[in-house]
């Protein structure tokens, strides 16, 4: 199980020792989802923070770019630090150039997918990717309601994997608490992205053994994944 605190939760006014809390509180990765005011109607931060925060942790990097025009960002943010470059599948007949120009910057790859888009769009796909980010909330915003339908998108994703013996992880981001963590779980998550529901617990460190316990208590069995 991976949990990814998602930095857009953090208090801005004191970034580092929000990087700092993180690194300390067990977590596997820091989220960090930028956001151009274009592909989603807000802004988030750009690879100049990321490279500035990329000395205070040995943390995994996860950058999620919800962005229209990805391709000029897989450089900078590279060069910033992402260990993991996650693009959307919305941005249809480029995926196959963006994912093939995040493995020819040898990051790991990551391929996420709106709560309206079909599963049918990310198939073709799954063995090109690390992972696959199942989106359960319309993107842009932290703190919003999970989106309870998009369960079946889990289980779907993680028939796939089973059947093509495939090895992606199944990523989960947006209204992730410690009661939707579970139920994503037992749909087949393994890889829980969650800003609001960690950030707003004093302890950090508790609140993420608590998703830790949530999501494993849940866990369906699997085959060994990717790190
Ligand atoms: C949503 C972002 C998420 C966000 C999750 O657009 O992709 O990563 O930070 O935040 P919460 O957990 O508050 O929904
Ligand atoms: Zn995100």
């Amino acid at each position: 199980m991976i949990i990814a605190p998602s930095l857009l939760a953090s208090n801005f006014a004191r970034l580092a020792s929000e990087v700092g809390r993180v690194e300390r509180s067990g977590a596997d990765w820091l989220h960090l989802d930028i956001m151009d005011g274009h592909f989603v109607p807000n802004i988030s931060f750009g690879p100049g923070l990321v490279a500035a925060i990329r000395p205070l942790t040995k943390m995994t990097f996860d950058v999620h770019l919800m962005c229209s025009r990805p391709e000029i960002l897989l450089d900078p943010f590279a060069r910033a630090g992402a260990d993991r470059i996650t693009v959307h599948v919305e941005l249809d007949g480029q995926v196959t150039s963006l994912i093939w120009k995040i493995r020819s910057l040898g990051r790991q790859v990551g391929l996420a997918v709106n709560p309206p888009t079909a599963m049918a769009s990310v198939k073709p796909f799954l063995d090109q990717i690390d992972s696959l980010l199942v989106m359960t909330v319309n993107p842009g915003f932290g703190g919003q309601g999970f989106i309870t339908e998009c369960l079946p998108k889990i289980q779907q994703a993680a028939a796939w994997r089973r059947k093509l013996g495939l090895k992606f992880r199944i990523a989960v981001d947006g209204g992730v608490d410690f009661k939707t963590a579970a139920s994503c779980a037992s749909a087949g998550a393994d890889t829980f992205i969650s800003g609001t529901s960690l950030f707003e617990h004093k302890n950090l460190k508790s609140a993420v053994a608590k998703m830790r316990k949530a999501a494993q208590s849940h866990a369906v069995p699997r085959v060994s994944l990717l790190q």
